[in-house]
Parts: structure tokens; C-alpha cells; sequence
């Protein structure tokens, strides 16, 4: 049976991806930051997954304001790393899973989740940035990838509950697929952070570490957060979080933290990073 193993969460930041594809990460300003990565490259190298659900949010790199999906399922075999306006990121195109990824959608639409089947898409650094992060630079992926891309960029997005629902039918999904395989999921973005308007540059310390708290602890109470709430504490990016849920909604609700690491700066967004694994 296939068998989710871990959970990962990770902020996405693009200047991360710049930094590591220029030369920079030993720099002051980004030394404590990769720092705090360490720990996990180590950890994934051991642990090895299969696949990674890699739950994450375009940003009108593939899908333009003109169709915006709420849930999009990335079924292809392959996936281009997208040019966000200054070429793409030199990293390895992201190697798909086509029939892992139709047996997902068939399993997830069954369970009345009427997500949006994709044949083509360019990924951008909400996907290619955790990438980095996790495995370095490697000449290839060491992994396959189903991308699952959330809208959180145009209003309405999903709520957290719905979030933390899908992840639970993910779980159902994967666990009723025959061969064995080892399945991480990860839930991207966040934490605090607001690139536009008065509030530009919001960072909040104390929320985002409760938000942790909660997230590890208590998911099914946090999942009932409204939107305005993440609008009024987190800023108006802040809403990212609420596809961490998603990861940890394919978790049992008791987990341990193998890894927790929270840093602040990082471009305009406070980064929080999450490695957990069922308790027993
Ligand atoms: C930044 C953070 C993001 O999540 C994003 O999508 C773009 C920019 C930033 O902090 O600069
Ligand atoms: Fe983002």
C-alpha cells in the first residue's frame, strides 16, 4: 500500500530561489535562512520519498487571471520551470507522475472534491523554490511531483477548512493505491507577509508562531479560521497559509515535530518551515 510518511511546510520566497541560483546563500543575509535548511536536506536524503504532493499556489505564471481554479491537479508527465518575467530559474524541469496523478484525481473527484485536471502547466517558485530548499541543486529532481495548485490570489480562496478536508481525502487516496510507495505531502507558501498597499512589508512574529502551534496541535480548530483573520494578522499574503492545511490534513491529529525552524528576514515574508511525521 502506498503510504504517506511526512509532512513538510515551507514559504516559497522567490528571492530564495535568486539567491541559490546566483551564488549568494553564504551570504549574511542569507546564511541563517539556509541554515535553517540543513537539518531537512539531510533528513530527505535519508528518507527518500517517491513521490511528493506538492501542494503550492501559481502566481498568474500558468494560469492568468482570466481562469483562475480553485483546486488544479498537475496530471503531466513533466512540468517547465515558468518564466516569471526574467527567464526561467535554471533548475531541472519537475518530473510528473501521469498515473499516480489520475488515480488522485479519479479518487479525489469520487470523494466529491471537483478539482481541475491539468495537461500542461509551467511551474513558478511557489513549487520550484520548496524544491530547491529541500534538495539543494541537484542535475535532477531525485523525485517525482504531483503538483496540486491552490488559488490564493484571486478572491474567493478555498477556506482553511475546505484546505484541511481535501487533505483528508488525499490520505484516503493514497492509501487506496495498491503498490507500495513512499508519499510525502508538502503545503507551501506563507507565513506573514503583505507586498502591496499601506501595510507592505507585514511581518507578524507572535501569530505566526501560535499559527504553528496550532497548526501541529490543534488543526482541526485552526482549520475553522476565517479568511479575515489571516487578512488582519498575517497581511494580505498571509492567506497562503491556508494550504499547510491541506499537508497537514493527510496527517493523523497526533504528530511530532522532527523539524521546526522560523526566520525572519527573508524579502518581504516571515519564513516558517515544518517537518512532521504521525506520532507513533
Ligand atoms: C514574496 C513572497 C511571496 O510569497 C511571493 O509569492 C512573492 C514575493 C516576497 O517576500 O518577496
Ligand atoms: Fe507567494
Amino acid at each position: 500500500m502506498a503510504r504517506i510518511t511526512a509532512g513538510v511546510a515551507t514559504s516559497h520566497v522567490p528571492a530564495i530561489g535568486a539567491a541559490l541560483d546566483n551564488g549568494r546563500c553564504a551570504d549574511p543575509y542569507w546564511k541563517p535562512l539556509f541554515a535553517g535548511y540543513e537539518f531537512s536536506k539531510d533528513w530527505i536524503s535519508r528518507v527518500k520519498p517517491d513521490v511528493v504532493i506538492l501542494v503550492y499556489n501559481d502566481h498568474a505564471s500558468a494560469f492568468s487571471l482570466d481562469i483562475v481554479p480553485t483546486f488544479a491537479l498537475g496530471c503531466a508527465a513533466s512540468f517547465a520551470p515558468a518564466d516569471e518575467g526574467w527567464g526561467p530559474r535554471p533548475v531541472p524541469p519537475v518530473e510528473g507522475d501521469p498515473g499516480r496523478a489520475a488515480h488522485l484525481a479519479q479518487s479525489l473527484i469520487q470523494q466529491d472534491f471537483d478539482i481541475t485536471i491539468v495537461n500542461r502547466m509551467d511551474v513558478d517558485h511557489g513549487l520550484t523554490v520548496p524544491l530547491s530548499l529541500m534538495f539543494g541543486q541537484p542535475v535532477l529532481w531525485p523525485v517525482r511531483v504531483i503538483p496540486l495548485a491552490v488559488n490564493v490570489l484571486l478572491y474567493p480562496p478555498p477556506s482553511g477548512r475546505r484546505c484541511h478536508e481535501l487533505g483528508k481525502a488525499i490520505r484516503h487516496a493514497i492509501e487506496s493505491y495498491d503498490p507500495d510507495l513512499n508519499v510525502q505531502v508538502w503545503g507551501t507558501g506563507g507565513m506573514s507577509h503583505q507586498l502591496q498597499g499601506q501595510r507592505a512589508g507585514l511581518i507578524n512574529r507572535d501569530w505566526d508562531n501560535q499559527w504553528l502551534d496550532r497548526l501541529i496541535n490543534d488543526p482541526e480548530a485552526l482549520a475553522r479560521m476565517p479568511h479575515i483573520e489571516y487578512l488582519r494578522e498575517a497581511g494580505s499574503e498571509g492567506i497562503e497559509l491556508v494550504m499547510w492545511l491541506v499537508m497537514r490534513g493527510t496527517l493523523d491529529l497526533k504528530v511530532r515535530a522532527l523539524h521546526r525552524f522560523y526566520h525572519v528576514p527573508a524579502s518581504n515574508t516571515a519564513v516558517g518551515h515544518l517537518i512532521l511525521e504521525n506520532a507513533i
